[in-house]
C-alpha cells in the first residue's frame, strides 16, 4: 500500500559539529550559505561536496531553512525541484538563488563564490505548468480546485482513504467525510507536502489529519492506518465489498454471521446470492482487475457500432473516470441518448439486444426510467438518478484491443470480462447527466454542496433549481451549468478530486 521509494526519510537532527562549519575549517564567505539538495545527487556525493566546500571556507548548511542563500541542485528537472522547494514552506524562497551544480563547481575552482549568472539559475518552468496554486487560495470546495490525475501526496491520501473507509464501515459519517475532504485537498496540490507547516493554510485539514500527516512525515507510515489494515473486520469487509453487487450492508451482514472468506460464503447454504452477486463471484478475477484505457476504447467501438445500427443520430459519450483522463478504471461508463425525446428506454433495450445477439453479454441488469420532471426538484440527494440505465458485464476479445488485454501472466485466454455502465437520459437532460456521471464522487458532492450553501440552488443529475427565483435553470452544456453556478469552468481532466 505504501510506496517505500517515495517515502520521506526520517529527518535526523544534525550533530552539533556537523551543524555548521567544522572546527578545523574557517568560514571565509559569511554572507553565502549553501544548501546542497540531496535528491538526484545522492547522500555520499553530497557528503563529499560538503566537505570539499567547507575545506575551502564555504558555509554549507545541513538543513534547508530561511538562513540559506544558495540552493544547489543536480536535479535537471526544474519543475520537480521547484515543487519540492515550495513544499518546504520557506518564507525566503523568493530571495534565494536556486542554482545548478555548475555554480558550485565554478566556485570550487575559483576558491570563492562566483557571481550568479543566468546560466547558473534553475528557473521555475512556465507558470501554467509549475506555479502552484497559492496556498491561501485553495478552496474548501473541490469544484473550485483543479485536480489532475497526478497526485503529489499519495502517501498521505492513501492513508486518509483507508481511515475514511474504516469510518464508513463503522457508519461514522463525520470523520469519514472529513478524511475524504482532506484527501481531496491534498490531491489538488501541485506540490508535495514536506513538512506540517506547508499545510497550515489549507482548508479541510484538522487535528486528526495533521497528526496522521506528521506521523507519516516522521516515520514514513501511520500506526493508526497500519492497525486498520491489519484488522480482521476491515480486511473482510474490504474483501466482500470488492464483489460486484455487494455493498457495505451485505458485507456487514455476512461478517456478523461469521463469514470470513469467499469459500465460507459459497459453502453456506442459507446465504442466497442475487443474480448480480452470482455474476460478481463468477467473473471475480476479471472484473477486479483494472480496465485499461485501450480496453475502454475497444468497448466504446463495440457500443458505438451497436448504437449506429439502431439510429444514426444517436449520441454516445464516454464518461466516468476515463473521461477524466484516468489510465485505469474499475468499469467503463457511457451515456447514450437520442434527439427523439422519449426514445431513451427503447434505445437501451435495443443496444442490449444487439450485444446479446453478438454473444458478448455476460450479465445485464436493466433499470427502466422512473424520471418524472414534475417530481423535481428533489430536496434530498439520492445516490441514483432516475434515468434508464443498465449495469453490464461484457465479454471483450483481446484482438479488438490495441496492445492486447490487461491480463495476468498465467492467463492465456483471448478474452476478458469487463464491467460497463450505460445511462440514457432524455436529450434535454444531457448536460446534467454528463456532469453527474463524469465524477469524481468528491467533485460531485462538492458541486452540490457549493450549489446549496453558496448559491441557494439544488443540483443533481437531472436539473439545477434556483430556490430564490423558484425556477429551473436550463443548460445545453456543462459550461452552462458552471456559469449558472458562478463557477469557473473546470475541465473533466481537472475533476479528479
Ligand atoms: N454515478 C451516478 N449515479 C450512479 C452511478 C454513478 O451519478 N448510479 C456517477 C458517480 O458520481 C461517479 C460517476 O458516475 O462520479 C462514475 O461512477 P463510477 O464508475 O463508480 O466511478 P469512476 O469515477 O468512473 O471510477 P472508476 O474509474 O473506478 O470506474
Ligand atoms: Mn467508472
Ligand atoms: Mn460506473
Amino acid at each position: 500500500m505504501f510506496h517505500s521509494s517515495t517515502m520521506p526519510r526520517p529527518r535526523k537532527r544534525p550533530r552539533p559539529e556537523e551543524a555548521s562549519i567544522s572546527r578545523h575549517d574557517e568560514a571565509k564567505f559569511l554572507d553565502v550559505r549553501i544548501f546542497l539538495v540531496e535528491r538526484k545527487m545522492g547522500s555520499s556525493r553530497r557528503t563529499f561536496l560538503t566537505q570539499l566546500a567547507r575545506s575551502k571556507g564555504f558555509i554549507v548548511e545541513d538543513i534547508l531553512s530561511d538562513a540559506v542563500t544558495h540552493v544547489v541542485s543536480e536535479d535537471s528537472q526544474a519543475s520537480s525541484l521547484w515543487m519540492w522547494l515550495k513544499g518546504c514552506a520557506l518564507r525566503n524562497l523568493s530571495m534565494m538563488h536556486v542554482l545548478d551544480i555548475c555554480w558550485f563547481t565554478d566556485s570550487m575552482r575559483e576558491g570563492r563564490p562566483v557571481t550568479v549568472e543566468t546560466r547558473h539559475l534553475i528557473q521555475e518552468a512556465l507558470p501554467e505548468v509549475a506555479t502552484p496554486t497559492p496556498v491561501a487560495t485553495v478552496s474548501q470546495y473541490a469544484c473550485q480546485r483543479r485536480t489532475t490525475i497526478e497526485n503529489n501526496n499519495r502517501i498521505f491520501t492513501d492513508a486518509f482513504e483507508v481511515l475514511a473507509e474504516s469510518y464508513e464501515f463503522n457508519e461514522i459519517d463525520g470523520p469519514c467525510l472529513a478524511f475524504r475532504r482532506a484527501a481531496s485537498v491534498l490531491k489538488s496540490l501541485p506540490w508535495a507536502v514536506h513538512c506540517l507547516r506547508a499545510t497550515q493554510d489549507l482548508p479541510c485539514l484538522g487535528e486528526h489529519t495533521n497528526a496522521v500527516i506528521e506521523e507519516i512525515l516522521q516515520c514514513g507510515r501511520s500506526f493508526e492506518v497500519e492497525k486498520i489494515l491489519a484488522d480482521e473486520r476491515y480486511q473482510t469487509l474490504k474483501l466482500f465489498t470488492s464483489v460486484f453487487g455487494v455493498g457495505p450492508k451485505t458485507a456487514e451482514k455476512w461478517y456478523r454471521r461469521g463469514m470470513r472468506s469467499f469459500s465460507d460464503i459459497l459453502a453456506e447454504p442459507s446465504i442466497h446470492l442475487n443474480r448480480m452477486q452470482q455474476s460478481g463471484f463468477l467473473h471475480y478475477r476479471d472484473i477486479s482487475r483494472a480496465v485499461s484505457k485501450a480496453e475502454a476504447w475497444a468497448l466504446g467501438n463495440i457500443i458505438d457500432e451497436a448504437v449506429r445500427a439502431i439510429t444514426p443520430d444517436a449520441i454516445l459519450a464516454l464518461t466516468g473516470g476515463f473521461r477524466r483522463g484516468k489510465e485505469f478504471g474499475h468499469d467503463v461508463d457511457f451515456i447514450v441518448s437520442t434527439p427523439e425525446v422519449g426514445r431513451e428506454d427503447s434505445l437501451l433495450i435495443n443496444i442490449i439486444e444487439i450485444l446479446e445477439n453478438q454473444g458478448i453479454l455476460l450479465f445485464c441488469e436493466h433499470q427502466t426510467s422512473t424520471f418524472d420532471m414534475s417530481k423535481l426538484p428533489s430536496h434530498r440527494f439520492e445516490a441514483m438518478d432516475h434515468y434508464a440505465k443498465c449495469f453490464l458485464i461484457v465479454r471483450l476479445k483481446g484482438s479488438l484491443v490495441e496492445g492486447g488485454l490487461q491480463m495476468g501472466e498465467e492467463d492465456k485466454r483471448d478474452w476478458r470480462a469487463v464491467r460497463v455502465d450505460l445511462v440514457s437520459p432524455p436529450m434535454d437532460r444531457y448536460a446534467f447527466t454528463l456532469l453527474g456521471w463524469t465524477g469524481s464522487r468528491q467533485f460531485e458532492r462538492d458541486l452540490r454542496r457549493f450549489a446549496r450553501s453558496e448559491r441557494r440552488m439544488l443540483l443533481d443529475n437531472h436539473a439545477l433549481y434556483d430556490k430564490t427565483k423558484k425556477e429551473f435553470l436550463a443548460a445545453k452544456t456543462e459550461k452552462d451549468i458552471f456559469a449558472h453556478l458562478g463557477l469557473e469552468y473546470i475541465e473533466p481532466w481537472q475533476r479528479n478530486a
